[in-house]
């Protein structure tokens, strides 16, 4: 079958694409099923069926270590503080220490710790709702985004109030270290904060470890399976994931989800009418105005085959999970921002194996800071600023959005 390639049209990085996605990801559902993006030597993988397709099948892994193009992997006495803390994340693990860890890490997740954290998080959403004020406008991609989900994941683990500002720069080396993009100072500059942080991570694990209680911490370091245990740089390793994972997604989210509310009224005034949809909004957000410039990579474990298409071992395969979210056999009028739909088939939290730990978490914290922002703003509407970040190296990541309180 022969290969049809993408790079004449689908560019991530373009400001067409940051600023109106759904053009290309149409195309891209409905004519591009696969095909290969020679820009970041992968295949692509479009629509919702072909995407959990892939997604179920044991020989696509997250594995970096089995791309093609991989740098090969160091010694672990050769590692910096920040390949140590990769080298044991739950994205790069092979499948056999994947499962043990998230086995292990699943029930600090569990529904009483969420619990624990709903209330946490509302104190530290009024916290920040005082810190604004009553302005006539702010600017609410800097001044809660940016903020409350790093803040969200800070307290789950239990970090004390004045040292956020060390697991804030842990969070950043995390997050923007990542980026393949990157020069080795760049690099280095990104990471900077990391070792302060690992050090704060691992004073805490030791003081719970003395005297557990019932929190996230004490409840990762009291998971056992058949004997094993978690060890200070597995938990670290978890944190990293977790804040890998788990905060950039919901800076977005946050903002995507206040903007497409503010842009659709009949459907804010849905929600006000019954703050019971809030969860549908949120689903909504996220297949309606998917944030990613990428998709969920996976590394062939061997070759196989996909819709008639040979991919080689070692090939990497981009799933583009925003295309979901388009495809027109799953949703009806894709178009249409509806905070009603169903979202039974909804895969924005990826499906199989490695399927969001954090959906409780992050659907509880945007639940919070949606009800206090209209409690506080009962009238806001967007106004006239935005900004993206162009560089961004994986999101459709807005800088500046302002809003309009309109308290007056
Ligand atoms: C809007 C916010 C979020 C979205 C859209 C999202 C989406 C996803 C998706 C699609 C995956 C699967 C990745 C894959 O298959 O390669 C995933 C995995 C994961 N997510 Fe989330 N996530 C969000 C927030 C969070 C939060 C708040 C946390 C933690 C507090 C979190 C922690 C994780 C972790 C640790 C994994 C890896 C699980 C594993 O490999 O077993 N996520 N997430």
């Amino acid at each position: 079958m022969s290969v049809q390639t993408v790079d004449h049209f689908f560019n991530p990085s373009s400001k067409d694409f940051i600023h109106d996605p759904v053009p290309t990801l149409e195309k891209l559902c409905n004519e591009y099923p696969i095909s290969r993006f020679d820009a970041w030597q992968a295949w692509l993988v479009t629509g919702h069926a072909n995407i959990i397709k892939c997604l179920l099948d044991t020989r696509l892994s997250t594995d970096f270590n089995l791309w093609e193009y991989a740098p090969p992997k160091k010694p672990i006495e050769e590692m910096d503080a920040f390949e140590k803390l990769m080298n044991n994340n739950l994205f790069f693990l092979d499948r056999k220490n994947h499962l043990r860890l998230r086995k292990l890490a699943l029930p600090a997740f569990s529904p009483r710790i969420m619990e624990q954290m709903k209330e946490r998080f509302s104190v530290l959403v009024k916290e920040r709702f005082d810190e604004i004020g009553t302005p006539d406008s702010f600017n609410f991609a800097a001044e809660i985004a940016e903020i409350v989900p790093t803040q969200a994941i800070a307290s789950l683990v239990g970090i004390p109030r004045d040292k956020f500002p060390i697991f804030d720069s842990l969070a950043y080396g995390v997050v923007r270290g990542i980026n393949p993009m990157l020069t080795p100072d760049e690099r280095k500059d990104a990471i900077k904060g990391v070792p302060e942080g690992l050090d704060l991570l691992n004073e805490l694990i030791d003081e719970r470890r003395a005297d557990p209680g019932n929190d996230f911490l004490s409840t990762l370091i009291l998971a056992e399976d058949q004997g094993s245990k978690l060890s200070n740089l597995e938990m670290c390793a978890l944190v990293g994931a977790v804040l890998g994972a788990g905060s950039d997604t919901a800076v977005d989210l946050h903002s995507y989800l206040i903007k497409n509310l503010l842009q659709h009224p009949e459907q804010l005034d849905l929600l006000k009418a019954d703050p019971g949809l809030v969860q549908g909004a949120i689903s909504e957000t996220l297949r309606y105005e998917s944030s990613g410039k990428t998709g969920l990579a996976r590394y062939a474990s061997e070759d196989l085959d996909i819709n008639g298409h040979e991919i080689k071992k070692g090939q990497m395969v981009q799933l583009i999970t925003s295309t979901a979210g388009m495809d027109s056999s799953i949703y009806e009028e894709p178009r249409k921002f509806d905070i009603q739909r169903d979202h039974d088939k909804s895969i924005s939290f990826g499906q199989g194996p490695h399927y969001c730990i954090g959906v409780t978490l992050v659907r509880s914290q945007t639940e919070v800071m949606l009800k206090e922002l209209f409690k506080r703003f009962p009238n806001l509407s967007l106004g006239n600023e935005t900004v993206y970040d162009y560089n961004h190296h994986n999101a459709r990541r807005m800088d500046v959005m302002m809003v309009n309180t309109n308290l007056t």
